[in-house]
């Protein structure tokens, strides 16, 4: 469990920032990187790294390893440290509240700022990351994708997906990004997988979300992980979150992403509402959802 380092930013000093951007900077070359190149990547004198090092290391914002060589790189906490600040610069955000949720693959926290605002920290890669078996891979092939990549690439996907979609699809609509970090909207409402409907609304907000899937194919995108635990559902509607792994329309899997997403979808109603979910015909909804000519389930049901 990465944590909130929100609370520790106000002990950070500027030079603190300029030694984590420095280490940051020298990951892009190597694994570890090596404590005597840290004053040329920061552009801080041998005593001051030395100084700003314990510091950011007291903090859990770097991690130290000695190989050959003695060597430092960012944790999470430190990569969260740095897009924290350049929100903060930006005037994006005043501060970290309290956690909205933990993701499979994320932290989630409300913001403060003069609107509601939820904080996304991409955590993609960071498992893995942790396997020794998958780091003496990336040796081997030499290799040097660490999880900041992974995880920004994630935050930069599904950040374009979102300025994408937004405001046709019901998305969080987004705010600004960076590194592996977005802020977007904050949505109230409840998760599907914690909602319960009453009868008469399950086949209705079983529609509305296809309808959002329709206008998000027709834009451009398949979900791709689509589940009830990535829709919001409020009294005004539903709200469709969680697109890093977004697929393009015109990438070759994309039909059989969107069938499996119908498919998860259909099978959660199926699931959890038996009595009220009638039976579909799930191939005909995915086509009807790609051609954006999804009306209703009616259309769909299976005669008996
Ligand atoms: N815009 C938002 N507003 C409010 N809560 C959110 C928002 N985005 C995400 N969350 C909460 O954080 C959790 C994890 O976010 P999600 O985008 O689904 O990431 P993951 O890829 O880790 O599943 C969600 O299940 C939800 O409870
Ligand atoms: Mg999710």
């Amino acid at each position: 469990m990465v944590q909130n380092v929100a609370t520790r930013m106000a002990e950070l000093e500027p030079e603190d920032f300029y030694l984590l951007s420095g280490v940051e900077h020298g990951m892009r070359f190597s694994r570890w990187v090596a404590a005597e190149k840290i004053p040329q990547f920061s552009r801080l004198d041998g005593d001051e790294v030395d100084y700003r090092l314990d510091r950011c290391m007291d903090r859990e914002l770097l991690e130290r390893k000695t190989i050959q060589y003695t060597g430092y790189r960012l944790t999470f906490e430190g990569y969260d440290a740095l897009a924290l600040r350049t929100f903060a610069e930006r005037e994006t955000i005043d501060g970290v509240g309290a956690p909205l949720g933990v993701g499979k693959e994320s932290d989630v926290y409300e913001v403060r700022s003069f609107q509601p605002l939820a904080l996304k920290y991409h955590r993609e890669g960071y498992t893995n990351f942790r396997e020794v078996q998958k780091e003496r891979e990336y040796t081997a092939q030499n290799k040097h994708r660490s999880w900041l990549y992974t995880a920004r690439k994630a935050a930069e996907r599904e950040y374009d997906a979102l300025e994408t979609l937004f405001p046709e699809v019901n998305v969080p609509r987004p705010v600004d990004q960076n590194r592996h970090a977005i802020v977007m909207q904050r949505i109230d409402g409840v998760e599907l997988s914690r909602a319960k409907l009453e009868s008469k609304q399950v086949v209705g907000v079983l529609e509305l979300i296809l309808e959002e899937m329709a206008t998000a194919y027709d834009a451009g995108y398949v979900h791709a992980d689509m589940s009830e635990y990535n829709v919001f559902v409020n009294s005004e509607g539903v709200t469709i979150f969680d697109w890093p792994q977004a697929v393009p329309t015109d990438h070759e899997n994309s039909y059989e992403l969107l069938t499996r997403d119908v498919d998860n979808l259909v099978g959660h109603f199926d699931r959890k509402y038996p009595k009220e979910t009638p039976e579909l015909d799930r191939s005909g909804i995915a086509d009807a959802v790609a051609a954006n000519g999804f009306e209703n389930v009616r259309e769909h049901v299976r005669e008996a």
